[in-house]
């Protein structure tokens, strides 16, 4: 799956972002993304952009094009900092995709059992997983609302349906993901009457060989765990069919609706 066009009836330059860029998703996101001549500026962030090899590299070949930045997205003053200085090179984007996620961090690995849920944990699983997504978007409010296509993904998980639930565990996880699909839903409804042609969506990309499932990929079934480069380019193909009355909806990397 290719995807040179991003955004087939766009017929402007596409200013975008990829957040989680030093990721297993995002990293291949930005890879296909910079293949795109449609893409006039990218910038790729995350907290260590800036001792990332490949994406050092990438912003070599693509001076001019494609600029690094570091930022932690659950931090407000630093995600008012990133705002501004992407303002300061762009007037507006037109595609953000949020990739940051956490499913295990250190030591810190998913409850598996209500024993093992703390509120330390809890807090841990929904700053990233929730909270920093709106308040990325709060953050870049300013470079959405316009009158060209803006389009504002984020990548959530199967696991955080609640109507898909039938295995339990995971309980900060979950719970983080279930949250950031309302808060999503309800900037969509929003942000519709600040920019007509918005359109915001929380999106699964399926099981995926990163290092946040490496732990976990003992039990996928043969076949069932896709290269990160097939998710990317699924995603970007879900994003490239969908319009504004989409706005609000939860897909995953087929393009299917995927239940609260
Ligand atoms: N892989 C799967 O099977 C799978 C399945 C369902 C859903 N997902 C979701 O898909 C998304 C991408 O997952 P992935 O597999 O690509 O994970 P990954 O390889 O672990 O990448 C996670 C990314 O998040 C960034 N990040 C973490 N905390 C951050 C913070 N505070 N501020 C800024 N960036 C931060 C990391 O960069 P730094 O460490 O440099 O900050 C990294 O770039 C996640 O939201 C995950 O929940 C993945």
């Amino acid at each position: 799956m290719q995807a040179k066009r991003l955004i087939h009836d766009w017929d402007h330059p596409v200013n975008a972002l990829v957040v989680g860029a030093t990721g297993g998703i995002g990293l291949a996101l930005v890879r296909q993304m910079l293949d795109a001549p449609q893409v006039e500026r990218l910038f790729a962030v995350a907290r260590t952009t800036s001792s990332n090899p490949d994406l050092l590299m990438l912003a070599v070949q693509h001076a001019g094009r494609l600029t690094l930045l570091d930022c932690d997205i659950r931090e407000e003053a630093a995600l008012a900092h990133l705002a501004s200085s992407i303002k300061a090179s762009v007037p507006a984007l037109h595609l953000v995709i949020n990739t940051a996620g956490i499913l295990h961090e250190g030591a810190r690995m998913p409850e598996k059992s209500l024993a093992s849920v703390t509120l330390a944990g809890l807090q841990h699983a929904f700053a990233i997983n929730a909270f920093a997504p709106i308040l990325l978007a709060k953050a870049l409010l300013p470079l959405l609302r316009h009158t060209e296509p803006a389009i504002f993904a984020s990548l959530s998980a199967r696991v955080g349906s609640i109507s898909d639930n039938r295995t339990g565990g995971w309980y900060g996880y979950r719970a983080a993901k279930a949250a950031q699909n309302q808060l999503l839903k309800t900037l969509a409804l929003e942000l519709t009457r600040l920019n007509r042609r918005s359109i915001v969506v929380a999106l699964h990309p399926g099981t995926t060989d990163t290092a946040l499932s490496r732990p976990f990929q003992a039990n996928v079934a043969a076949g069932k765990l896709f290269t990160a480069d097939f998710s990317a380019a699924a995603l970007l193909q879900v994003l490239a069919q969908r319009s504004p009355a989409d706005s609000g909806g939860f897909y995953a990397w087929d393009g299917s609706t995927i239940g609260w």
